[in-house]
């Protein structure tokens, strides 16, 4: 993917390879308060996901997992690395990807993101998601208790933010 208002385009993405996976599971690691395993990282490739790496002038600085069932795409986990965040790259990301699933004739884009993570929540807020739900003690924490899910969804529409 090539971010569409760019000519000369620093971010991009490029499909996720079973060799990605070291770097993937260590960004994964340094960024989640549960990280997947390799395993649940090696089942989104094998099933099909749209598993992509995203790259910084083609060095790859985070990732972003989506699936597709029918006209609905899931965001099933995006993560940059710590030392390249808050510097507008999920959001440019984001906004291509949905741009991609309008053209392939999504019309929902929805996630599930921890009650406490202001950031992630903050960034799909500016990006026009609303929240749709909640799902009680979905997530583990560190310290072993449980926390909440709040459901975000997006109509996806041709005229996007
Ligand atoms: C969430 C995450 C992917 C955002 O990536 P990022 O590239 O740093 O985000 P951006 O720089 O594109 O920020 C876009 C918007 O998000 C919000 N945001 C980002 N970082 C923020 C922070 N630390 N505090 C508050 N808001 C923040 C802001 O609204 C920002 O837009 P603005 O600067 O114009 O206000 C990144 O913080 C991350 O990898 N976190 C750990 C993993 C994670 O929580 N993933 C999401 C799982 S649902």
């Amino acid at each position: 993917m090539v971010l569409p208002s760019d000519p000369a385009p620093i971010i991009q993405t490029r499909p996720m390879a079973v060799e990605d996976l070291d770097l993937v599971e260590a960004i994964e690691r340094e960024g989640q308060d549960a990280p997947w395993s390799r395993r649940i990282f090696r089942d989104c490739l094998d099933v099909g996901y749209d598993c992509r790496m995203i790259l910084r002038e083609r060095e790859p600085v985070g990732f972003v997992i989506v699936s597709r069932v029918l006209d609905e795409a899931h965001l099933l986990n995006i993560v940059l690395d710590g030392s390249w965040r808050g510097q507008g790259i999920a959001r440019g990301v984001l906004i291509g990807l949905q741009q991609e699933l309008i053209e392939l004739g999504m019309s929902l884009l929805y996630l599930e993101v921890r009650e406490s993570n202001t950031p992630a929540r903050r960034l799909y807020e500016r990006l026009g998601f609303g929240t749709s739900g909640f799902r009680e003690r979905y997530y583990r924490t560190r310290d072993g208790g449980r926390e909440d899910a709040v459901l975000m969804s997006k109509q996806l529409m041709a005229d996007h933010k």
